[in-house]
């Protein structure tokens, strides 16, 4: 008896000194004009909470609303956990301050946010597949446009190639919420807690990853997710063009992991049916240019690659919309279409391999795009270079997006295109 009471004693002991430790974040995502996600990555479950304000005194909590158990890699034995609090009735244009901390959890993290008015500028960075942005990236933009970025949309895939994109180590994270269309890889991923962890299903469910984002001056519409063959269901492009007529905003955007128009060797994969996207961008790309989607953002081949605004055929068109995957990585170019602008690989030999920054720039009535790229290691900020730029309205693009390419278009395959 006096011995289970100890051993008990003991228990309770440790139990009371275990406090949670964090091992990443705390991140943003699930980004609305009256709400935000605030996510953590801690070694034990259900730790923490956060504390959120208009100054850094605070005043308001918000308890845990999901914490799933994640692993990075198959077989992966590292206990990892990632919470999520959901702070809501928030106001555009108030910066927030938040603070991680308590029930259980050990010291404290602290960041801020602001949501954007809906006729404020908008900045927004982009990632996915096997290149997720650094803190560097966004100090250039930053310095580049003078703001902040106010988003990161992430085209997928990032789950296996990205390293340690889910342990959110980088600051940028603390700052700007995360919007993430789903790919095959998170999709096909045998442990399913490790795919969502980042969502805390506001607006969307497991099954269906398709959701509209309104974020200041833009409508994102993330579209559902359709792998490699196929088409859109008539059910899937009638919530496609509800999202795209519904919304008050001048500026619709579409992102999704799989590519529509692609030179790089999806392109020339065939599941059992047409190359990837052929089908795809034939249902949908004439709802794009009825309602002004300017530009359809993907990922998936793992290159950059970017189109001259084009119709659904690929004819060049001042009103067509610009497909863009601006996943820079070293995959091959398969193919040179007419209709590609802009085309580049990273290169195989880590020594002279190239990443880089793309960023969309909304003010007013007026639009940007540009990518840099920097060398992958040991870069510096005077390190950017520009490869590729072009501006646009809401409703048609300016003469810059339609000039040939002066600089390399990258190189031709080395090696067949492979799976
Ligand atoms: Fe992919």
């Amino acid at each position: 008896m006096m011995i289970r009471l100890v051993v008990l004693l003991q228990l309770g002991i440790s139990a009371a000194a275990r406090a949670a430790e964090f091992v990443g974040g705390p991140y943003l995502c699930n980004p609305r004009m009256d709400g935000m996600t605030v996510g953590w990555v801690a070694d034990a479950a259900n730790a923490g909470e956060v504390e959120y304000g208009a100054t850094e005194a605070y005043g308001k909590k918000a308890a845990i609303t999901m914490c799933d158990r994640i692993v990075l890699a198959p077989g992966a034995k590292s206990e990892r956990f990632a919470c999520r609090a959901r702070l809501r009735e928030l106001t555009p244009g108030i910066t927030y301050h938040y603070k991680v901390s308590g029930n259980g959890m050990n010291g404290e993290r602290t960041g801020q946010f602001r949501i954007p008015q809906h006729k404020d500028p908008l900045l927004i960075v982009f990632q996915g597949d096997d290149y997720a942005i650094s803190d560097l990236d966004v100090r250039f933009v930053e310095e580049k446009v003078g703001r902040p970025p106010d988003l990161l949309v992430d085209m997928g895939d990032t789950i296996q190639h990205g390293g340690d994109f889910y342990d959110f180590k980088h600051q940028l994270y603390r700052q700007i919420p995360l919007v993430l269309a789903e790919g095959n890889h998170e999709t096909d991923w045998p442990d399913k807690l490790a795919s969502p962890h980042h969502l805390d299903f506001e607006g969307r469910t497991e099954d269906k990853p398709e959701q509209v984002v309104d974020y200041g001056a833009a409508r994102w519409v993330v579209g559902p997710y359709v792998k490699y063959s196929d088409d859109f269901t008539a059910e899937q492009l009638t919530w496609i063009e509800d999202q795209l007529q519904g919304t008050d905003r001048q500026w619709k955007f579409y992102a999704c992991h799989h590519i529509f128009f692609s030179d790089g060797y999806h392109s020339v994969l065939k599941w059992g049916g047409p190359p990837e996207g052929q089908s795809r961008r034939a249902s949908v790309w004439p709802l794009f240019m009825k309602y002004n989607v300017r530009i359809a953002f993907n990922g998936h081949d793992h290159v950059y690659q970017r189109s001259f605004p084009i119709d659904q055929n690929g004819g060049k068109t001042p009103e067509g919309t610009v497909n863009l995957d601006p996943s820079i990585g070293n995959s091959v170019r398969a193919r040179q279409s007419p209709w590609m602008a802009r085309f580049l690989r990273s290169g195989d030999d880590p020594k002279t391999r190239v990443k880089g920054v793309t960023y969309l720039y909304l003010n007013g009535d007026q639009a940007k795009v540009e990518f840099h790229t920097r060398p992958l290691e040991n870069a510096k900020l005077e390190d950017f270079k520009p490869f590729d730029g072009f501006t646009f309205t809401p409703t048609r693009f300016n003469h810059d997006s339609l000039v040939p390419a002066e600089i390399p278009t990258g190189t031709a395959p080395a090696r067949p295109p492979q799976p």
